[in-house]
């Protein structure tokens, strides 16, 4: 089941019960994450970005462009987004848009923070090498700067467009929009990460404390939340949220960093977070995103019941669940990220009308039967189909295989 309801300990003050969904789609660890109007955009080691919609629980686009994980993800104005890489490169894309708009070549070194400018005409990156590189998304224009001389950890965008960053260097620095050096700060103590807070610039650090800076660098409050390494951090309105290595999660009150939350999000690292007005995400090793909200929602409620007729509570509609948060079965139905399976038994791979298949997938030469789509996830599709953009998962047991194929043939036989 990918729907869980977790407990957790809530903190005297605000009371309410936080529940959690996971979004199961990638194919390894999940480090990188925005979340924005009704939509979360998502980056794995896996290589893929996916695109969520959040009102039916469903993937709306799977992309596969980097080469090595993607490392940093941020959602733009205009409804699109916008994935940056090991690779060094960034990309745009549109919110369907199965190949980016435009990409920046290969780099030198890999990218460790995204931000975007205010009013979205321009995106920033942070290298692991020091540089930061502007990107105008309307001329397409690059222009790079060396802005520490180590791993630029965090960066984000004032609300008046100036640049803050926070490098290895434990050097806290602001940019002015020419790239010019408005003031530099000293950091006691290794930054992982940064967030525009609505109070200040707020900093996550390797000692276990979130530390507040205001808008000239001047330090303004500390808290103390671990005794281990603080590894992601974010901020809506009036709250921050930060994780820890262990899997602690901390929402704290913005102004004078009082916390209001604290629960475990996971077992191990929690390596990105991304808030709305009412929820947040959590994602790590085990490449689930859990989603928690913050105002007691039933989270169930947001999943669409896609096709109720479908659940005819067999083993195969059981599987099935898994691949329904990609694929539809209604004919000709390619809203989601991946093709329908309508009548895909006995069809030749990446042929249903309408869907706009990866090159990859186009050049191979599979019939689908029974045999063959049990071969694709007794081995994986990186290794059966490579190239795919379909995230690698396998199905262990043979039985499991056979129910899948069978259901899938139910559904088709039913609906011709
Ligand atoms: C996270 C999204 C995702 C999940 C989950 C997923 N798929 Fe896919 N699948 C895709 C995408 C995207 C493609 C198209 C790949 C391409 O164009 O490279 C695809 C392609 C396929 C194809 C080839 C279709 C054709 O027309 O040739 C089959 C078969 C398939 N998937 C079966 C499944 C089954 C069965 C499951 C569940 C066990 C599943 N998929 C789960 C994303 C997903």
């Amino acid at each position: 089941m990918r729907r869980m309801i977790l407990c957790l300990v809530v903190l005297a003050g605000f009371g309410l019960p936080v529940a959690a969904q996971d979004l199961r789609g990638h194919g390894g660890p999940v480090g990188a994450l925005d979340a924005g109007q009704g939509v979360l955009v998502s980056g794995g080691f896996d290589t893929r970005a996916i695109l969520w919609d959040l009102d039916t629980a469903t993937a709306r686009n799977v992309t596969r462009f980097h080469d090595g994980n993607v490392t940093a993800v941020r959602l733009l104005p205009t409804g699109g987004f916008v994935t940056a890489g090991q690779d060094g490169r960034l990309a745009i894309w549109h919110a369907d848009g199965r190949d980016p708009q435009f990409a920046t070549p290969a780099g030198a070194s890999a990218v460790a923070s995204l931000g975007v400018s205010p009013d979205g005409a321009q995106v920033a990156a942070g290298y692991w090498d020091g540089r930061v590189l502007r990107l105008d998304l309307g001329t397409q224009q690059a222009t790079e700067f060396q802005a520490h001389s180590d791993r630029v950890t965090g960066l984000g965008y004032l609300p008046d467009g100036d640049l803050v960053t926070v490098g290895g260097d434990l050097l806290l620095v602001r940019w002015t929009r020419q790239s010019d050096l408005a003031f530099r700060q000293s950091l006691p103590e290794l930054p992982n990460g940064l967030a525009i807070a609505d109070s200040g610039v707020a900093v996550i650090f390797a000692d276990g404390a979130l530390r507040l800076y205001d808008d000239a660098g001047a330090f303004m409050a500390e808290r103390f939340l671990a005794d281990r390494p603080l590894v992601s951090v974010t901020a809506r309105t009036d709250t921050i949220a930060a994780a820890s290595v262990d899997g602690s999660v901390w929402l704290l009150a913005s102004d004078d960093l009082t916390p209001r939350h604290t629960f475990t999000a996971a077992a191990g690292p929690v390596w990105a977070l991304a808030m709305t007005d009412t929820q947040v995400f959590s994602s790590g090793a085990d490449g689930l995103i859990r989603r928690w909200s913050l105002d007691g929602d039933d989270l169930e409620r947001f999943v669409a019941d896609v096709a109720p007729a479908l659940h005819d509570g067999s083993r195969g509609a059981e599987v099935w669940k898994n691949c329904a948060v990609c694929h539809s079965l209604e004919p000709d139905d390619h809203s989601m990220a991946a093709p329908s399976l309508h009548g895909i038994l006995g069809r030749p791979i990446a042929t249903q009308s309408g869907y706009d298949y990866s090159e990859a997938l186009q050049e191979l030469d599979i019939i689908w039967t029974a045999e063959t789509i049990s071969e694709l996830f007794t081995y994986g599709p990186e290794t059966y189909t490579p190239g795919s953009r379909m995230p690698e998962q396998r199905i262990g047991a043979p039985e499991d295989r056979e129910a899948l194929v069978a259901y899938l043939q139910r559904v088709t036989d039913a609906q011709d």
